[in-house]
């Protein structure tokens, strides 16, 4: 039994596995079909999600397998009458194969493998951790750039309380010769612990102030929404907008992601920029996950 939990759990070499089964299933998917044949797998959503749940619960049926879940466990599960997270993983591990959990507490992955009989996948905790998010985001770095090693990052948004920047700061960091700049308004910069740790792994981290001071042959910008939902309350417009002119400024090499949902930190007006990569990134999320189903379900062969 594998739980995905954490990016602390990854090394260099799982994440390569991962990759290079997610290559050979999108080179030839009908092998895959049936891999999950048999497999129940719990899908329990405590905040709202379009992509994380949806490619979940695509990529176990694309692999043969079943689901149940709940898109509104907050409402519509039995933690509504005060159950603790603790007691409706152990029902829930009785009746299927696997859990994938999204929740609104960052410690609440390691509550549930605690109680869990049957793995875990962390889909979101809290502010803290992402990790099925960072894989597919750095599958599709390594798909676009041929690498991983020797890129420069650009994280721009929310990086307080972005945990897709967190847990992509931490898996970066796996990788050799990283650089990466944060360019955020001045209450949402990166929480020091990151920046400590970035530089343990010999990753420079540069803060910057405005576009011109992330280098123009960037290969990386990576932009995120402000997560109003979890301090409670709008503080005015985005500041660093990336539209044409921006992304223009930029090398025609350089690549624009984002975990979606957008709000106003990037304009439609770069969609059909062969830069902007944000909609096939969306799409790497169902053939990553379903690599790391098979990997969480000890079904690579
Ligand atoms: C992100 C999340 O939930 O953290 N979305 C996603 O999973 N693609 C980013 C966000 O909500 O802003």
């Amino acid at each position: 039994m594998k739980h995905l939990i954490s990016c602390e759990q990854c090394t260099r070499q799982n994440l390569e596995e991962i990759f290079e089964l997610t290559d050979k299933i999108v080179e030839n998917p009908k092998k895959y079909s049936e891999s999950l044949v048999g497999n129940l797998v719990s899908i329990i959503f405590y905040e709202p999600s379009t992509r994380t749940r949806l490619s979940f619960e695509s990529a176990v049926q694309r692999l043969g397998g079943t689901i149940v879940s709940t898109e509104n466990a907050k409402a519509y599960s039995s933690t509504a009458k005060g159950e603790t997270l603790e007691d409706t993983i152990k029902v829930i591990s009785g009746y299927c194969d696997a859990i994938v959990m999204r929740h609104n507490e960052d410690d609440s992955s390691e509550r549930a493998v605690k109680v869990s009989s049957v793995p875990i996948i962390n889909a979101g905790a809290g502010k803290k951790e992402h990790p099925t998010q960072s894989l597919l985001d750095l599958y599709t770095i390594r798909q676009q750039k041929g690498r991983i090693d020797n890129v420069k990052l650009a994280v721009l948004g929310d990086l307080l309380y972005g945990r897709t920047i967190h847990s992509l700061v931490e898996l970066i960091s796996l990788y050799d010769n990283i650089s990466v700049y944060g360019l955020s308004k001045k209450e949402f910069a990166l929480p020091q612990k990151y920046i400590d740790y970035m530089k343990s792994k010999n990753v420079s981290y540069t803060v910057c102030s405005n576009f011109d001071d992330i280098p123009s042959d960037v290969d990386v910008l990576y932009h995120t929404r402000t997560q109003y939902e979890r301090f409670g309350g709008g503080t005015g417009r985005e500041e660093f907008i990336i539209n044409k002119e921006v992304l223009d400024k930029f090398s025609k090499e350089t690549i624009l992601l984002h975990p979606l949902p957008r709000n106003e930190e990037i304009s439609t007006d770069v969609d059909d920029d062969p830069r902007a990569l944000f909609f096939k990134q969306a799409h790497n999320g169902v053939p990553v996950r379903m690599a790391i189903l098979l990997q969480c379900l000890d079904k690579m062969e």
